[in-house]
């Protein structure tokens, strides 16, 4: 259901189980750049009606999203600020065809595939984090990251027939689980 073509490595699990809260300001930013991602590309297709209401509703969950992991640090006196990003969002937007409709579609999936790993990574914190608040936390976001997977799996089908959509997703998932296996030192949700 969720496109991806490998499962995350115990080695991240160990990664981010000694550094929680470099984690959960990383989480902070993946929520912001997620409805900005979703402001973007809103604003690049405006003529499609069906893409604009959606892409408002990812929005407005991301931003949601921002604030619940944002009292969570306040709660625990961590400080949001500024962090290297990982390298996973630059190389996986470094895939994106020039040409429209392929750059539309491209956007879409690569969007898609973020959210669908970031599913998979939310379900094993959940499971494995001995913080019971951060581990329920963790569970409740599974849901609405999986719609916005399925959502932009569909929005890339109005730009592309569903053969074309699906031979893509294919490429670009397995472009993605080469760029998640490489793993990142900095201890990132995508390291
Ligand atoms: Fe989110
Ligand atoms: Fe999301």
């Amino acid at each position: 259901m969720l496109s991806l073509q490998s499962n995350t490595h115990q080695s991240w699990l160990l990664q981010v189980a000694g550094n929680l809260n470099e984690i959960l300001v990383d989480h902070a930013h993946c929520e912001y750049k997620a409805a900005a991602t979703a402001m973007s590309i809103m604003g690049t297709y405006v003529d499609h009606r069906d893409l604009v209401v959606a892409m408002t509703v990812i929005v407005q969950e991301e931003m949601e999203h921002f604030h619940l992991v944002m009292k969570i640090l306040d709660e625990r006196g961590i400080p949001f600020r500024k962090q290297r990003p990982g390298h996973y969002g630059r190389e996986l937007n470094a895939l994106l065809r020039p040409h429209e409709p392929d750059r539309a579609v491209d956007r879409l999936l690569v969007s898609g595939l973020i959210e669908a790993r970031s599913c998979e990574r939310f379900s094993l914190l959940a499971t494995h984090v001995d913080d019971r608040e951060l581990s329920s936390f963790y569970s409740s976001l599974f849901e609405t990251e999986a719609s916005h997977h399925s959502t932009y799996v569909r929005l890339a089908k109005t730009f592309a027939s569903d053969e074309i959509v699906k031979a893509r997703l294919n490429e670009l998932s397995a472009a993605e689980s080469q760029i998640i296996g490489r793993g990142n030192p900095l201890p990132r949700m995508h390291s």
